[in-house]
């Protein structure tokens, strides 16, 4: 059995439209996956179901040997971290501090250790000057940072990030990206949905959703060199990797394997 498996799954949010259909994915323990395609295809839909916030009209799912369902849902969620892809939706505290908070007391982590963890990932992301601030009063990219940190401080056994990563600047995705790679090294499971190919370049594995289905799925390797496949999913290849593509065959073919391995290079 899979650490995470996803069996056809369907899920609507009115009785007129399917929203997700027939959605089915294994993901095993430490694989990083990156969920690509494009807006309104069913990515955050999914990924809502997957932690027990919205509940499927049929099909299943099942985390580590557990199904979800009403009964379970509060151990599911224990070992699940997400950062929604709208920063507002996650603030529930008065202060920064009290936002980071949140998930660890959930968890029922000890007050010292929380305090620590706390400053290190504030800290982490750059934000341990504004721990005493309301959360209102924050930009986008610094709400996305405080709910980064929320669940970095979390130490779930999986992360799911919904681009969560779209209103950082380079230097603070770059950091993030660093210590998100340490965590994956570290045995950490990762769903990451992204309309950024860099970002989807540091997967082992991609999963193309289109029109609330699964368009492919496998390992990154492989459907990169499908370069149709990405024209159903709002992703352009990198430069490097659609040249390298246009040179197969054209007796490139060492040019072509460096440019392919830089891609891929971590
Ligand atoms: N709360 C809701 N009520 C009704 N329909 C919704 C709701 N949330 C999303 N939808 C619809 O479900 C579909 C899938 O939305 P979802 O947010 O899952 O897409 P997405 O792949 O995450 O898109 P994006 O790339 O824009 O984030 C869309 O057609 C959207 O209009
Ligand atoms: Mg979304």
């Amino acid at each position: 059995m899979s650490y995470i498996e996803i069996k056809d799954l369907s899920f609507s949010y009115t009785k007129k439209r399917q929203i997700l259909k027939n959605i089915g994915i294994n993901i095993e323990k430490g694989e990083w996956i990156a969920i690509l395609g494009h807006n309104g295809s069913g990515k955050s839909t999914l990924a809502k179901t997957i932690v027990g916030l919205l509940e499927p009209g049929a099909g299943s799912i099942t985390v580590d040997g557990i199904k979800l369902d009403q009964d379970t849902l509060q151990s599911v969620r224990r070992k699940i971290g997400i950062v929604f892809q709208n920063p507002d939706n996650q603030f529930v505290g008065v202060t920064v501090r009290d936002d980071i908070a949140f998930g660890m007391e959930n968890l029922c982590v000890p007050k010292a250790e929380m305090l620590e963890r706390i400053e290190y990932f504030a800290t982490k992301v750059g934000m341990e000057k504004f721990l005493d601030k309301e959360p209102a009063s924050l930009s986008g990219g610094q709400k996305q940072r405080v709910a980064i940190a929320g669940i970095l401080a979390m130490q779930t056994e999986i992360m799911i990030f919904d681009e969560a990563t779209s209103m950082l600047d380079p230097y603070a995705r770059g950091d993030l990206m660093e210590h998100i790679k340490k965590l994956h090294n570290e045995g950490l499971t990762i769903i990451m949905i992204t309309h950024e190919i860099e970002e989807a370049l540091l997967a082992d594995r991609l999963v193309i959703m289109k029109d609330g289905a699964i368009f492919a799925d496998g390992p990154k390797e492989e459907l990169l060199k499908k370069p149709d496949l990405f024209q159903g999913s709002a992703l352009e290849l990198p430069f490097s990797l659609r040249l390298a593509n246009q040179l197969t065959g054209a007796g490139f073919e060492e040019v072509r394997g460096y440019l392919w391995e830089s891609a891929f290079r971590k």
